[in-house]
């Protein structure tokens, strides 16, 4: 049935649930110790009214719970025998840099002239110590934390890396080397044109936030599984898919809950030389960029999950062909907390050198449960939750087979209630091959549960015992296989799902 022109198979997007229209009504925002800081007066929170930092006056905080902040009093530097506010020095010369043409903006300068000299950077940094007040909690290993704060004191923190000011964060044998660089010094090393475009598209966005201040907020969160599920046992089938050959989780995924190929640094090469999925992602919605402050590595069982960040630029390419095209207009609506309904999830998919080992029961599980920690909400009713806006997740730099990956994620969608728009990046063969097993599997109603299973024999029979680099049998043959024959005899109307 494909032809050339077919673009997309299953599902019409347009049946598939986006929020805002799908979401309840939210509880009032309000700071829970332990689980929410709120960094905001939630009292004066209102549409097209400028968040006002909470509380009042800032409260400086040195220690190994929350994030080490550049005007922080305890932010030492040794002059001469003495010892003396780090701050003040960062505040004296920045200034100077900013009339004397320091070698940091004759780099800007020279990437990017016209925006450079529009840039107010002194206006950017010196309010830092009015908007950030409260102490920034670390979002570390193993706890489950939101922070809320605004878009102004996303910029006023975003200013700051892109100074180099936060402490003890230019090196990884600190107290922080289980934490992404913040710090943006390895975005102007080189002189690759890679760079070049990746400046132009973060200087997007600190012309356009000077421009205009948005009055919006943002959610970071961390979130665990506390236990794995037990995939075997499952009876769920599948949701729907709708699944793509053109379009991409940004643009054709709003309001979906949309897929990060993390890395387990969250926002991966952004701020030195990446750029593939997620370093894109992180430059055209720059505000994603923050929760490399106080993210720390995910573990195996654990996401971030970012509600409400705005995207400023557009791009063409991707990856050696990336080129900023332009300033964005984001018209996506808020909800009540002031909130773009734009939900983004970091989920980190294992790095596989050898093909084979993909399929180790041991790290189907991993995958599994990395997934569906991302896709569920166990707090919300299922007709609550949009589709799950996604695609090659770790099958580009991460070396995943897409075929397994894309039944993995449709398996932990399934699991947490979401239906799925899958965009295969120009795989028309992809789109064809997931959609007829999607469709196979649907109409025989086989649960997760026996799908699982066959994936585990599929390891035992197939690539256990595998002496090439690549399984003889493909995985969706073997499957096609299994379960014709434990099927009636008569059933044999596969048709053109047979591949
Ligand atoms: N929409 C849909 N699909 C896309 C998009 C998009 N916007 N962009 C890329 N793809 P990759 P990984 C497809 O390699 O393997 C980063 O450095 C495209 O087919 O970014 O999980 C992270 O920080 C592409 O080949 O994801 C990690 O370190 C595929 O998605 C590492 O890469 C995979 O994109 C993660 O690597």
């Amino acid at each position: 049935t494909t032809s050339a022109d077919v673009k997309w198979l299953g599902t019409p997007i347009g049946e598939l649930k986006r929020m805002p229209e799908c979401g309840r009504p939210l509880p009032p925002l309000k700071d829970v110790p332990g689980q929410h800081t709120v960094m905001i007066r939630t009292d004066l929170l209102q549409s097209g009214k400028r968040p006002v930092p909470y509380p009042a006056i800032f409260k400086d905080t040195w220690d190994d719970v929350h994030v080490k902040m550049p005007c922080s009093s305890s932010n030492l530097f040794p002059v001469e025998d003495e010892v003396t506010s780090r701050w003040e020095l960062i505040k004296e010369t920045l200034n100077k840099e900013f009339t004397n043409q320091s070698d940091l903006k004759n780099a800007i300068l020279k990437y990017n002239a016209s925006n450079a000299k529009r840039w107010d950077f002194t206006a950017l940094h010196l309010y830092f110590i009015h908007e950030v007040s409260v102490p920034i909690p670390l979002l570390k290993r193993g706890t489950t934390h939101s922070i809320t704060m605004s878009q102004e004191q996303v910029a006023c923190l975003l200013a700051n890396a892109f100074f180099c000011t936060f402490p003890r964060r230019n090196s990884r044998r600190t107290e922080y080397w289980n934490y992404p660089d913040i710090n943006f010094f390895r975005l102007f090393e080189g002189s690759s044109s890679q760079k070049t475009e990746k400046l132009k598209t973060l200087m997007c966005y600190f012309e356009g936030f000077t421009e205009k201040k948005p009055n919006g907020l943002v959610t970071f969160t961390r979130k665990r599984l506390d236990k794995p599920l037990n995939w075997k046992s499952s009876k769920t089938l599948l949701t729907n898919l709708h699944i793509t050959c053109e379009g991409t989780i940004e643009d054709d995924g709003y309001g979906m809950l949309q897929v990060d190929f993390a890395n387990k640094f969250v926002g991966g090469g952004v701020t030195s030389s990446g750029l593939v999925q997620e370093e894109i992602r992180f430059l055209i919605n720059p505000e994603l960029i923050v929760s490399r402050l106080f993210t720390e590595a995910l573990d195996h069982n654990d996401c971030l999950i970012i509600t409400g960040t705005q995207q400023y630029s557009e791009y063409s390419g991707y990856a050696r062909t990336y080129q900023w095209t332009g300033s964005h207009q984001d018209v996506t609506p808020r909800d009540d907390w002031q909130r773009r309904c734009t939900e983004i999830v970091a989920i980190d998919a294992l790095h596989f050198k050898n093909f084979l080992e993909q399929f180790h029961p041991e790290k189907i599980n991993r995958e599994l449960n990395k997934a569906y920690c991302g896709f569920a909400r166990p707090d919300e009713e299922k007709e609550n939750l949009a589709a799950v806006a996604t695609g090659n997740w770790g099958c580009g730099v991460f070396g995943g087979d897409t075929r397994l990956k894309a039944l993995l994620q449709m398996l932990a969608a399934a699991e947490a209630g979401r239906d799925v728009a899958y965009f295969t990046f120009g795989d028309s063969q992809l789109m064809t091959d997931v959609h007829n097993m999607q469709s196979f599997l649907t109409q025989r109603k086989i649960s997760v549960g026996v799908v699982y299973d066959l994936l585990g024999q599929y390891y035992s029979s197939v690539c256990k015992s595998c002496l090439s680099r690549r399984p003889d049998v493909s995985l969706y043959s073997f499957i096609y296989q299994q379960v014709s024959s434990s099927l009636a005899p008569d059933d044999s109307d596969r048709g053109s799902a047979r591949q």
